[in-house]
């Protein structure tokens, strides 16, 4: 991972292999770091700007040599876009796009200004921390399993020093930075888990790597086994494992921030498939193997945990993964088979591959009923029908609380993860009816995600509950800003937002 340090000096007398300066879309008269540069350089940036061969749009990237005008070899201007449109969603996506470019360039070690901290009109901390952010997880990459070819030497950017003028505003942007390291460092957690491919990361696996994460982040850990969901009476979960040579686990890590009030609480249950075949309804061949990843949620969660131990807020946080694969054999539940959840609910498997509600039922009714939770946030890959509905832009949202569907909604905003609440109308709840039993686990093709979302609802009496559907977009089809190609590592910034505001209102 890039190491990020912030130092108070003037930028040109950085000896990097390349430093970065900026420009605002439409700027012509140079000022700041970037104007010193232009003025080192005889003022080559500013000939660029005359020849309109740079304008500043968000994103751009223009290299100079500077032949020994100054200490570093190149200057890289960056477009930072229109100044009133800058925020930390976009330097976070520029400052993605320039680290690939300098890794590209085979940069080791670059300078950059902190763009948007002072005349860009945001704070320093903000800066810092959206500079870490789109330089880390831009940067990220899931290559462990490619052998290294003699002739392709891997180049990585490993140092970026972050430059500022104002000593003052030095310490703010450092804490910034370290935030944001975090962040990226806990959303690094979750890509990585998604990508992992389902025979590395089955159940057992995904329990040792998240004890692992609480022992070394310090936070409370235990894993229920089959034993002990038999003993619960979880009959949800031990029917979507019986087809699976993988043994389940139920992950809990505890953050333990208020213990004085043990009712200030939140369970952050994530839904943890390692991999989704569809079980004896079994999915069709073209992008199974997305379904590695079907333990999006799950990731999310364990990666929230590892920061939430960082940054300690005042509230006790459970993180809790139904681990669980989903497989077709000859001991697997069928579709008709009749279940009881560890509630008591029975339910009619329509349909094996809708498991993720299965599992999730339990998991909800194991936090209400044996951790008290008072709040409940479930996070799971659960429909294509949200795909269809918000594409891969926008996370779904849905509650039986509109506080804490609103509080979600708050922290996105934050995060710039996006998200959008679906309504839950009681009209789509008849849809989940069943002739035989209380509950049926599928809801017709019609408005898929929400009636998923009443399936959910019927395990959370008694506690405030949202539900986030991350089927379209815990995966990136493109390399884009902040984000590479595959796992994204929604919603863990935002899952961390959520519980800093809860702990601070
Ligand atoms: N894991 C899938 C949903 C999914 C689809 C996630 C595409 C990511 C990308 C889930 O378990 C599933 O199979 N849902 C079914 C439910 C149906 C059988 C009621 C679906 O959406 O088709
Ligand atoms: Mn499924
Ligand atoms: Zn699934």
């Amino acid at each position: 991972m890039v190491h990020i340090t912030a130092t108070a000096a003037d930028i040109t007398t950085s000896d990097a292999d390349a430093i970065v300066v900026n420009l605002f879309d439409g700027v012509i008269s140079l000022t700041g770091g970037t104007g010193v540069v232009d003025k080192a350089l005889d003022g080559a940036i500013s000939a660029l700007i005359t020849d309109k061969e740079i304008t500043g749009k968000q994103g751009e990237i223009a290299m100079i040599h500077t032949l020994g005008k100054l200490p570093a070899k190149r200057v890289v201007v960056l477009g930072l876009g229109k100044r009133d449109k800058l925020n930390a969603a976009v330097l976070r996506q520029v400052s993605a796009t320039v680290a690939r470019h300098l890794k590209r360039i085979g940069a080791k070690r670059a300078a950059t200004l902190a763009h948007g901290a002072g005349i860009g009109g945001l704070d320093a901390r903000a800066a810092g921390q959206a500079i870490a952010e789109g330089s880390i997880l831009g940067l990220y990459t899931f290559s462990q399993y490619k052998s290294k070819k003699d002739d392709q030497p891997e180049r990585d950017l490993e140092y970026l020093e972050v430059i500022e003028q104002d000593a003052g505003r030095l310490p703010a942007l450092t804490a910034g930075l370290a935030k944001g390291v975090l962040l990226s460092e806990a959303v690094s957690i979750a890509r990585g888990l998604v990508n992992e491919p389902a025979n590395v990361v089955n159940p057992v696996k995904m329990a040792e790597v998240a004890s692992e994460i609480a022992v070394k982040a310090g936070l409370g850990i235990s894993i229920l086994h089959r034993e002990d969901m038999v003993k619960h009476k979880m009959g949800a979960m031990l029917a979507v494992t019986q087809g699976s040579a993988n043994e389940p686990r139920l992950i809990i890590m505890e953050h333990r921030g208020d213990p004085e009030n043990p009712e200030n609480n939140i369970a952050l249950v994530g839904k943890g498939i390692t991999f989704d075949s569809g079980g004896i309804s079994i999915k069709s061949a073209g992008g199974m193997w997305e379904m590695k990843g079907d333990m999006a949620g799950g990731a999310s969660v364990i990666g929230a945990m590892y920061a939430i131990a960082a940054l300690k807020p005042k509230l006790n946080v459970f993180g809790v993964v139904p681990a669980v694969e989903n497989m077709p054999s000859g001991t697997a539940q069928r579709p008709g088979d009749i279940i009881r959840a560890m509630n008591g609910k029975t339910i009619e498997v329509d349909n094996t591959d809708a498991e993720g509600r299965l599992v999730l039922a339990d998991a909800i009714c194991y936090v209400k009923e044996q951790m008290g939770a008072k709040r409940v946030v479930d996070i799971a890959t659960l429909t294509g029908a949200i795909v269809v509905a918000l594409g891969h832009v926008a996370t779904g949202v849905f509650g039986t609380s509109q506080s804490m569907v609103d509080a979600v909604l708050a922290a996105s905003k934050e995060t710039g993860e996006k998200m959008w609440q679906l309504p839950m109308f009681e009209e789509y709840k008849r849809q989940n009816r069943s002739e035989y039993a209380d509950v049926k686990n599928t809801g017709g093709r019609a408005a898929g995600s929400i009636a998923a979302a009443f399936f959910i609802s019927e395990f959370t009496d008694g506690v405030e509950w949202a539900h986030l559907d991350i089927a379209g977009t815990f995966m990136a089809e493109r390399t884009h800003g902040h984000e590479v190609k595959g796992a994204t590592g929604i919603p863990t910034r935002t899952l961390v937002k959520l519980i800093e505001q809860l702990a601070a209102s």
